[in-house]
């Protein structure tokens, strides 16, 4: 199956919400987009696309996206129409923040060690304007979540098909993330981290929780994780491992295969509630939307007790493809 009609619906339906801007008329789009255009720039310069030179070359800089801490540009180089690099930054008023400094370091460190087909491949670090960026590849694609919100457009029948070909890849993903050279633990898996392309690729981007296992000065960074895909053990502030991105992962199939949240508190505070009271579920639970195999393995991968989970991804992954 080819997702080309899923871009040229998208690109459709951003000219005719430009059109009709009217609140009415805008009652399908995501709850709650992920990626909000840019509002505040971390420098001046980045307040609209401006040129800058890398040591990779010459690349004009265009805002795309901003999160909670960090931004992303667009890099595009100068002779091309394309985008080819996504540039991140943390937001000015980050910057005074020692602890965001070093978890931005060590984030544009493991963007560096990624070499899989499937993860952007890094390109460049630096200083744009006194402040540090790090450019991986652009990946062109959308995020996940709009595969899975989106529900009067994209059936879920549809998604349902996907879903389990997609944290396939994921579990790929992850599997050679938790057992490189310098193994990594994700630990912000979510239905917005991860870009799915025309050819129904997945790529998990947004290191910015990650650690490395071996880090000797590793800090639990699940403050930065998003409170809907928050495991258990990340909830209750206690020590987290690989075993958390399988938690997330699960979280993920739910989602895709219901068509709704797993996390069901709607403030940060009840999200964090809800993840860490969560119990066992039966193997069962999921018969109203998959068959008996697929809902155990969700429950297993939804397991609150991390030892009960599959203990890699190498093994959930043989488990699902069984
Ligand atoms: N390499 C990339 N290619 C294309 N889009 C990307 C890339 N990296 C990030 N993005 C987009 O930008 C969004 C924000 O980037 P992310 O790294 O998740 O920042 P934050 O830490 O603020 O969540 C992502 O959800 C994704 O949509
Ligand atoms: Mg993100």
């Amino acid at each position: 199956m080819n997702l080309t009609w899923l871009f040229s619906w998208r690109s459709k339906k951003q000219q005719n919400e430009t059109k009709d801007a009217g609140p009415e008329r805008r009652p399908q789009a995501p709850r709650k987009p992920a990626a909000k255009p840019i509002q505040a720039p971390p420098a001046a310069n980045a307040q609209r696309p401006f040129e800058v030179q890398l040591n990779i070359g010459r690349y004009r800089m265009e805002p795309f996206t901003e999160g909670g801490i960090c931004i992303v540009m667009k890099g595009i180089p100068l002779e091309q129409g394309k985008p080819k690099l996504a540039v991140k930054m943390v937001r000015e008023q980050w910057l005074n923040h020692q602890a965001v400094r070093r978890q931005f370091t060590t984030e544009s460190q493991i963007v560096r060690e990624l070499h899989h087909p499937q993860l952007p491949k890094y390109r460049s670090r630096g200083l744009i304007d006194g402040k540090a960026y790090y450019a991986y590849e652009f990946i062109e694609g959308f995020q996940l979540i709009n595969l899975s919100q989106e529900q009067q457009r994209f059936p879920p029948a549809l998604v349902k098909e996907l879903a389990k070909d997609i944290v396939a890849q994921l579990l790929e993903q992850l599997h050679y993330l938790h057992t490189s050279l310098k193994p990594v633990v994700h630990g912000d898996i979510s239905s917005e981290n991860i870009l799915i392309d025309t050819k129904q690729k997945i790529y998990l981007v947004d290191f910015g929780c990650s650690h490395f296992q071996k880090q000797a000065n590793k800090e639990a960074y699940q403050w930065l994780a998003k409170p809907s895909f928050i495991s258990p053990e990340q909830a209750r502030g206690e020590k987290w491992d690989h075993r958390s991105d399988l938690y997330q992962a699960g979280i993920l199939l739910y989602e895709l295969l219901k068509n709704r949240r797993w996390n069901e508190g709607s403030t940060k505070r009840d999200k964090v509630l809800f993840a860490a009271s969560n119990q066992r579920q039966k193997d069962d639970f999921l018969l109203d939307a998959t068959d008996a195999k697929t809902s155990a393995f969700v429950a297993r991968m939804l397991d609150p007790d991390p030892n009960k989970r599959f203990q890699s991804a190498k093994e959930a992954l043989s488990a699902l493809k069984s």
